[in-house]
């Protein structure tokens, strides 16, 4: 454990943390005692530390005289099992986290100098967000949180439509793994049969008029905790829709290798070339649908996007493009 004696605070208690998860996930009871002599802790702080875990959504066993075990089976993040599904190398970094705030934030504090595509992934977020400061549930291992930096030249204007882009290839992804009837919201959500599965959260940083630093935030539901607090609409994940586990790793790495074969795409030709792929997974495409923003409200039908990733919505006779991302839809 010397590596770990050389850290301090939140590294260090993360360090621990992660340990004591990869002890736990071994097939049998591990004592409080064991895990306390290899952590050179003592044992009450490993107990804090299993509680910890379960309040970041880890589901773990605890029996009386025989210690401790993760309900679950768990592979957990590792960027050498990542790169040995990837079907070819890329230069791009892939940093593994335990726990953190934000994958955001995170990859944002240590986007310059990275090639572009690199990525930042963890077991758990703290501080999990969705669009306008919504909460993005972010339990222990259950899911992918993932964000990768890419870099735009042509600034601001040459982003319109990434969500959406970034929707698509997280749809292509979960078709890799047969998953292949998601359906796209309009801007940022990817829905199966109804339940969320998936989000996108797109946060730019660059002046108008140069380069921007797009970071882009995906969730994907892996295998979620039998009950989890706080998503206020029908949610699913992966691993229930399969009816088998999934390696975190392998999603993780079939993600990658849409992402940087699209990106490169979007940046010469926009969605030009995904529009049908769009159009294929459209949730409300031909629906009655409402637009909120802040306090205006809009019904139509939805028409699909444009080509700069604007919603369609026609209301009577009229078409009227939508752009922005404080905009959410609804059925009417
Ligand atoms: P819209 O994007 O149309 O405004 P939304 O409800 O999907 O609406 P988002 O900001 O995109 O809002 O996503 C945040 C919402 O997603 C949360 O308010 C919650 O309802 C839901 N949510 C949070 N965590 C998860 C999760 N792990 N899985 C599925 N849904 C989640
Ligand atoms: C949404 O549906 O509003 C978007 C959810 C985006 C969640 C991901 S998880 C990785 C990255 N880090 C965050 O805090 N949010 C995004």
């Amino acid at each position: 454990m010397s590596s770990i004696a050389k850290l301090s605070g939140r590294d260090k208690t993360n360090a621990l943390r992660t340990h004591i998860v990869s002890m736990l996930a071994a097939d049998s009871f591990i004592s409080g005692e064991i895990i306390a002599i290899e952590l050179g802790i003592t044992r009450s702080s490993v107990s804090n530390h299993i509680k910890a875990l379960s309040a970041l959504g880890l589901d773990i066993f605890s029996v009386k005289g025989r210690g401790y075990k993760l309900a679950e089976k768990l592979t957990l993040l590792d960027e050498s099992r990542i790169r040995a599904y990837l079907f070819a190398e890329h230069d791009a970094r892939i940093l593994v986290n335990n726990i953190v705030g934000s994958t955001n934030d995170s990859l944002r504090t240590q986007s310059l100098g990275l090639p572009q595509g690199s990525v930042c992934l963890a077991e758990a977020q703290t501080n999990g967000r969705g669009r306008r400061g919504r909460k993005w549930v972010s339990p222990f291992g259950a899911s992918i949180y993932m964000s990768m930096v890419w870099r735009f030249e042509g600034g601001y204007q040459s982003l319109a439509g990434l969500s959406l882009l970034v929707g698509i290839g997280v749809n292509r992804a979960l078709k890799r793994i047969g998953i292949v009837d998601c359906r796209l919201k309009w801007p940022n959500d990817v829905y199966h049969h109804g339940k969320k599965l998936a989000g996108i959260l797109i946060e730019v940083e660059g002046q108008s008029g140069e380069p921007a630093t797009a970071v882009i935030g995906i969730g994907v539901n892996i295998q979620l905790p039998a009950s989890v607090d706080g998503i206020d609409q029908p949610y699913t994940d992966v691993s229930s829709i399969l009816s088998r586990a999934v390696d975190r790793n392998e999603f993780v790495a079939r993600l990658l290798e849409e992402l940087w074969l699209m990106l490169p795409q979007f940046q010469l030709n926009g969605l030009s070339t995904f529009m049908q792929q769009w159009k294929d997974a459209d949730l409300y495409y031909g629906q009655a649908i409402s637009l909120t923003s802040g306090k205006n409200i809009s019904t139509g039908i939805s028409k699909g996007i444009d080509i700069n990733g604007a919603l369609l919505l026609e209301t009577n006779g009229h078409l009227k493009a939508y752009h922005g991302g404080e905009i959410s839809v609804r059925p009417a």
